[in-house]
């Protein structure tokens, strides 16, 4: 029998009560024969490695307002948590067009998705850069009732150390989505001038750090995540008063950590030009009353999508906008602490006249 003849796995060894490091989180990894495991983690209020808690999903249903029938958009898939959620509106005779620039999980969601009985008449996935939003159009019979995006990055991106989103662990200093597009950030790092990358920290992360970071980064040659963090913990050393006590002294440096990391992914990705082309297209990709709602996570973002959603507003391509982001209750930030940041704005297209 096949399980008799698969090879005998050694359980991963580690310290401690838990697995600290991705790879020994094998439980984890392997839901599937696992679900207890994976209930006890989110009782801890984390997330399994390898998964992703979709934020914000009652809120995102009551302004979506999916209905049997209709043609929805998922513009930022990742693990398909809301996608999930999306579909079983949208029957009998609708269809969820799932999108993510990410080549590594796209497949893995894909077949998670697929596993749940989603087949290609209800789920359409592609693996496409929303920027590129409008050329879906004729493949959707040309707008959606409804469109989701769900800002920047999935939990199982940043914490599989491989892709090198995290500064919590050791791994090639990339920080792409799609690592087959644009640069690493150590070649940006070897390529960019100090003054550029001033303003990268600055203009992406509010960076209060910005020219000492960018003096100590600079033209350096920073092959991983763990060796960038131990040089803006170099340069927090110096930059920070002296008086200042430790425990706000390692606060801050752990929210320069933070930023820093924010600000050179944003940058990789190209990620405010990519929101820019996608916020300007929605109105002309989404049916009159079709209804958009956007998550993001940080200022840059949010800015941007109040921005683009007041204008639509005042040109009268859209009929209503959100008079003010919806945060997620307090309960689910207590339950998914990485739900702590979200924003959630929504517009509905106004009628063609
Ligand atoms: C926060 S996660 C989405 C999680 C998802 N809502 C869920 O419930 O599993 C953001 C996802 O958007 C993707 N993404 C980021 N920028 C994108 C872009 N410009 N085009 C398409 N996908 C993008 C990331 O690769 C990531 O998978």
């Amino acid at each position: 029998m096949a399980d008799e003849a698969a090879p005998h796995k050694r359980r991963a060894r580690y310290s401690g009560k838990h697995p600290r490091r991705f790879e020994d989180k094998y439980k984890e990894l392997d839901p599937s024969h696992h679900e207890a495991e994976l209930r006890k983690v989110i009782e801890r209020g984390q997330t399994p490695a390898g998964m992703h808690r979709p934020i914000c999903v009652r809120e995102i249903l009551g302004v979506l307002q999916p209905g049997p029938g209709e043609v929805g958009l998922d513009a930022t898939l990742g693990f398909g948590g809301h996608a999930q959620e999306l579909l079983p509106h949208l029957a009998p005779g609708g269809r969820l067009f799932g999108i993510d620039v990410d080549p590594v999980e796209l497949p893995r969601t894909q077949a998670r998705l697929r596993a749940l009985g989603f087949d290609e008449s209800v789920l359409v996935l592609r693996h496409l850069n929303f920027a590129a939003l409008a050329t879906l159009l004729p493949e959707a019979g040309g707008g959606f009732d409804f469109v989701l995006a769900d800002l920047g990055v999935s939990s199982m991106q940043i914490d599989n150390p491989a892709r090198g989103f995290t500064f919590k662990a050791d791994g090639p200093l990339d920080l792409r989505l799609d690592p087959g597009s644009g640069q690493p950030a150590s070649s940006l790092l070897q390529s960019v001038t100090r003054q550029r990358l001033r303003e990268i920290l600055a203009d992406n992360a509010d960076e209060p750090h910005a020219a000492a970071l960018a003096a100590a980064l600079q033209g350096q040659y920073i092959e991983t995540t763990t060796e960038l963090a131990a040089r803006v913990r170099l340069a927090l050393r110096a930059a920070l008063k002296p008086g200042m006590p430790p425990a706000e002294r390692e606060a801050e440096t752990k929210k320069a950590l933070q930023r820093t990391f924010q600000a050179l992914r944003i940058e990789v990705n190209d990620e405010f030009a990519a929101l820019g082309r996608f916020l300007s297209q929605l109105p002309a990709c989404l049916k009159p009353g079709g209804r958009v709602a956007i998550l993001s996570f940080h200022s840059g973002e949010d800015r941007r999508v109040k921005k683009a959603f007041q204008a639509g507003e005042r040109a009268g391509v859209y009929a209503r906008v959100a008079p003010d982001p919806i945060r997620p209750s307090a309960e689910e930030r207590r339950a998914n602490p990485r739900s702590s940041a979200a924003k959630l704005r929504w517009a509905v297209r106004a009628p063609r006249s």
